[in-house]
């Protein structure tokens, strides 16, 4: 997701502000930017990486004792230079970075554009900017109370920073739903998404906390006020992790925060999508093309590893609710296989990073004949993204550990706003069913959060079957995808051979694998087919196979009948895979530390296969 750092004080901003990007270049971005106030306000910003924008400054005059910086993840509008932060409000005097969605910049910027702006970008950040100096204007306000009566119009999240060339002598910050940090020097102040640009200037930090607003001086002391203009101390902490572990958050591994991160990655999934008080779901990227799906006869998914595993779960989805056949292709298979294509067929293409080769080449033969392309993709302006008719982006921030987790839960839970969006429009889902299903999705993040709380445990479980040879995953219907991810989760960074079965089909043939050295993970939640996998459970039993068991909250029959049980949330079975997921996810990263694997980096893997 975007950086943000910024400086004011007495030494010259710009060496501060670039090596602070560095710091931050862990998190993902696609284009870098800085501002500085020197008497003029000077903003440089280009696409790429921040030595890039390092080139891009040479030769060109960068003082100034403070400024601000950015490294952009794409939200809305293209990766480019245009679209880089910091942005310049209406008059060209003040210049802010952003981290975050403001959810209703749409109406902000018609309403705007009435009043004469007019803008330069596809961003969200840029019309908050102009309507902070809009509102300074017309209101004839102190910069600080323009930020605070924005702020209370918008809807979203965000960390800013403000820098106005009216205000040299000040910065002004606010957070609500990104993270943002001050840290406090002698006679000068840094800001930052984390810590880990700050920990080498000093170790004494305030954490901004949601819905404040920070007026940061060149002297003296910095003050903080709520957006409904209430005092408040501010909490100095003194830093006590190094700078390695603050790039991980504090985890011991970008994967383990990556799994940690899914409350507010499936939220951030859902926002301005999902909107329960209004009872409805809008995935704005695919409107224009509801049509094509109800008009598809069928529709194509074509995917690889975990993305294929969401794709298997979207099959599941589209076909109970939309009632519309659903074929789910490994691309790499597809492409080669000299497939039957039709002109109204809807083709899904599943890809995190958006540069997969095998993906990328079964969109272009699907476009080829005809079909139109619908992508749910993580990177912003990614290949794939940028190939398809439409899509929806899963908003899930970047996804660094090489083992698929926030990005797989990002994309089950876009298209189950898509199948329901898609089911809704075709009137083939009760309105009661409907307005259920919103419910509970927006209940998702705090269950996650829940089943965290079983890190511990699985621990103790990871241990008992680290040495382990062979795994084998069970489960039924929508759990059927989350078996084959349980166990692709395990087998790629443990590097213990796992295979993922439909419960039933064990009596096909894996049932004679089992004996007491085989761990058998079988996800039994509560569901239509639950007295059936409690059968299976019991074949596995009498053949003396461990089993390691996901149920639901309160479940006593299995738990009599497993040898380990995890609990999870009671959930509507069509969107169980969401919270099922992350236990098996925890139980593959402490199985693979345990084995003293390379977590974020498994051997000969990549985080995007882009060659074929
Ligand atoms: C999953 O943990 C792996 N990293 C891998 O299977 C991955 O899902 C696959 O390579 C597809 O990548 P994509 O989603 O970026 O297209």
């Amino acid at each position: 997701m975007c950086g943000i750092v910024a400086y004011i004080g007495h030494r010259e901003a710009y060496p501060i502000l670039i090596k602070g990007l560095h710091r931050l270049e862990y998190r993902g971005y696609d284009s870098a930017g800085i501002a500085l106030l020197n008497g003029n306000l000077q903003v440089f910003k280009c696409k790429g990486k921040v030595s890039n924008l390092e080139k891009f400054t040479e030769g060109k005059s960068k003082s100034g004792t403070i400024g601000i910086g950015h490294t952009r993840w794409a939200t809305h509008g293209e990766p480019n230079d245009v679209n880089a932060h910091p942005h310049y409000s209406e008059s060209k005097n003040m210049v802010m970075i952003h981290n975050g969605i403001i959810e209703n910049y749409a109406p902000l910027k018609e309403q705007l554009k009435k009043r004469g702006h007019t803008f330069t970008s596809e961003t969200d950040t840029e019309v908050l900017i102009h309507l902070i100096e809009d509102i300074q204007q017309s209101d004839n306000l102190k910069l600080g109370d323009a930020v605070r009566v924005a702020l209370n119009q918008v809807v979203g999240a965000y960390a800013i920073v403000v820098l106005s060339k009216t205000n040299p002598d000040e910065l002004l910050a606010a957070k609500k739903g990104s993270p943002l940090v001050i840290g406090i020097g002698k006679d000068e102040f840094f800001l930052a998404s984390d810590a880990t640009p700050i920990v080498e200037y000093t170790k004494n930090v305030v954490y901004l906390e949601d819905g404040e607003i920070a007026f940061i001086p060149r002297k003296g002391e910095l003050k903080i006020k709520t957006i409904s203009n209430k005092a408040v101390t501010p909490y100095v902490q003194e830093l006590q992790i190094q700078l390695e572990a603050l790039e991980k958050g504090g985890f011991d591994h970008f994967m383990l925060k990556e799994i940690y991160e899914q409350p507010r990655s499936i939220k951030d999934s859902m926002r301005g999508r999902l909107l329960p008080d209004k009872g409805i779901i809008n995935l704005g990227g695919i409107v224009e093309y509801e049509q094509k799906f109800l008009n598809a006869k069928r529709i194509l998914i074509v995917a690889c590893g975990t993305s294929w595993h969401a794709g298997l779960v979207a099959e599941y989805l589209f076909e109970d609710l939309a009632r519309i056949p659903v074929e789910v292709e490994y691309a790499s298979e597809f492409r080669y296989r000299n497939p039957i294509i039709y002109e109204d067929d809807v083709v899904i293409a599943i890809s995190q990073s958006g540069e997969t080769a095998d993906t990328l080449a079964a969109i272009e033969l699907a476009k080829s004949k005809g079909a139109t392309i619908i992508g749910v993709c993580n990177v912003v302006g990614s290949t794939i993204a940028r190939t398809t008719h439409a899509g929806s982006y899963t908003h899930a921030g970047p996804e660094i550990g090489v083992a698929s987790t926030k990005a797989f839960t990002a994309q089950v839970t876009v298209l189950t706003l898509m199948a329901l969006q898609i089911a809704h429009r075709k009137g083939v889902v009760p309105e009661s069913r409907f307005h259920q299903l919103i419910s509970e999705l927006d209940l998702v993040p705090e269950k996650v959060e829940r089943v965290l709380k079983t890190n511990e445990q699985i621990k103790y479980i990871a241990d008992s079957y680290k040495n382990s040879r062979n795994f084998l995953y069970l489960g039924r219907g929508y759990s059927f995808p989350v078996a084959l991810e349980g166990a692709l989760k395990l087998k790629e960074i443990s590097y213990i051979h796992a295979e993922g079965y439909p419960a039933a089909e064990m009596k096909h043939g894996p049932i004679a694998l089992i004996d007491h050295e085989m761990p058998v993970v079988v996800i039994a939640t509560k569901g239509a087919s639950y007295e059936k996998v409690v059968s299976n459970i019991q074949e596995v039993k009498a053949r003396k196979g461990k089993i390691i068991a996901v149920v639901t909250e309160g479940d006593t029959i299995v738990k009599s009948l497993a040898d380990f049980t995890i609990e999870i949330p009671e959930v509507d079975e069509i969107i169980v895979q969401l919270i099922s997921v992350i236990p098996l996810q925890l139980l593959s990263y402490h199985i693979a530390v345990m084995r003293g694997c390379n977590v974020d980096q498994p051997r000969n893997l990549a985080k995007s296969v882009t060659v074929e």
